[in-house]
């Protein structure tokens, strides 16, 4: 039996769209930061008495789609440990579901993790974060820590995630918006799926090593205005994309883009913030630790905003107990 935790991560360079659906390779490279406080903790204990996989999440007993997801993967690792026992996984996370905070790059960061440890395999970080994306691509990013950087690859043996910047390196935080806590109605697995029906989907990936390179050096040098503008220009083509797939996926609300005004409002009054959005209407502001306060404040005080979330960088995922 093993425990693991691992954090959320916001992304500033998104995953949107794989070259290989199966494996979850991306067709591009992404760029985030763990979530320190925003965490999944998850128990695996393989059973030879049990028939099927059992999967607990936050107390409640989950089948169904949750449950064959994290059947998959498990299968995944039984595969790479040579046996077939059926496991008991027990999940919990410190964000409510739905909160607008993903939990499926914590949760599969995770699972990996305490499942790889109960399994006896003893693998490195670069192998657990390539397994971790097999469940979840952006789960690769939450196995580092800190500021993280996931390469694209065609071979799933090249395509995983590695620290760019430990998480003292830069007192970011992000300030999370949120404005809904509805399920979304697409989420980010058909979304990926979606992305190639986008014309502007090209452009995006075409352009995608310049974001990268920017985002990094902006980060390695702590230039926020470089880095804001890079954020919240990666995330505007991702949500072109979104908008312009076929199915149409428009993730926005007015609350959403009151959030944009505002934050671009607020920079130009010269206030060190910037604004994020995944698959989902709640915004991410990211400011340095300083202000973070200030702008949890004034977003709290914005008309739609239903309760503010702060995260500093998180470290890497880890084991709870010590590994066998
Ligand atoms: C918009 O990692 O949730 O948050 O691989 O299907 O589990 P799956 O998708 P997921 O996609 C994340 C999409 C995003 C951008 C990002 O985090 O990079």
């Amino acid at each position: 039996m093993s425990t693991a935790r691992a954090h959320s991560n916001i992304a500033f360079i998104k995953y949107w769209g794989n070259r290989n659906e199966n494996l979850r390779l991306p067709v591009t490279g992404s760029i985030s930061m763990n979530l320190a406080g925003l965490d999944t903790t998850t128990t695996v204990e393989f059973d030879e008495t049990l028939a099927d996989d059992r999967l607990l999440l936050n107390g409640e007993e989950q089948t169904g789609a949750a449950l064959d997801r994290v059947s998959g993967h498990l299968d995944y690792i039984r595969a790479m440990a040579g046996f077939k026992q059926r496991a008991y996984v027990e999940s919990e996370n410190t964000f409510p579901a739905g909160a607008g905070i993903a939990s499926s790059a914590s949760a599969f960061a995770a699972l990996t993790l305490a499942a790889c440890d109960a399994a006896g395999l003893d693998l490195d970080e670069r192998t657990l974060s390539m397994t971790a994306r097999l469940g979840s691509g952006s789960a690769s990013r939450s196995v580092p820590g800190g500021f993280v950087a996931w390469w694209a690859a065609d071979r799933h043996e090249d395509s995983y995630a590695e620290t760019i910047a430990p998480p003292e390196h830069w007192d970011l935080v992000d300030v999370v918006a949120i404005v809904s806590t509805e399920h979304k109605a697409v989420g980010s697995t058909g979304g990926h799926r979606l992305a190639p029906t986008s014309p502007l989907q090209t452009g995006r990936i075409a352009d995608a090593e310049r974001r990268l390179a920017a985002c990094r050096q902006a980060i390695l040098e702590r230039d926020f205005e470089a880095f804001a503008e890079v954020v919240e220009h990666d995330a505007l083509m991702m949500h072109a994309v979104m908008m312009t797939s076929q199915p149409a996926l428009i993730y926005w609300t007015p609350d959403t883009l009151r959030l944009i005004e505002a934050a671009r409002a607020w920079r130009a009054d010269g206030m060190p913030v910037c604004f994020t959005i995944d698959a989902g209407p709640n915004v991410h502001l990211m400011t340095p630790a300083a202000y973070a306060d200030s702008v949890a404040a004034m977003a709290a005080a914005l008309p739609g905003v239903l309760s503010v979330r702060r995260a500093d960088p998180g470290g890497p995922a880890h084991l709870l107990v010590e590994p066998r």
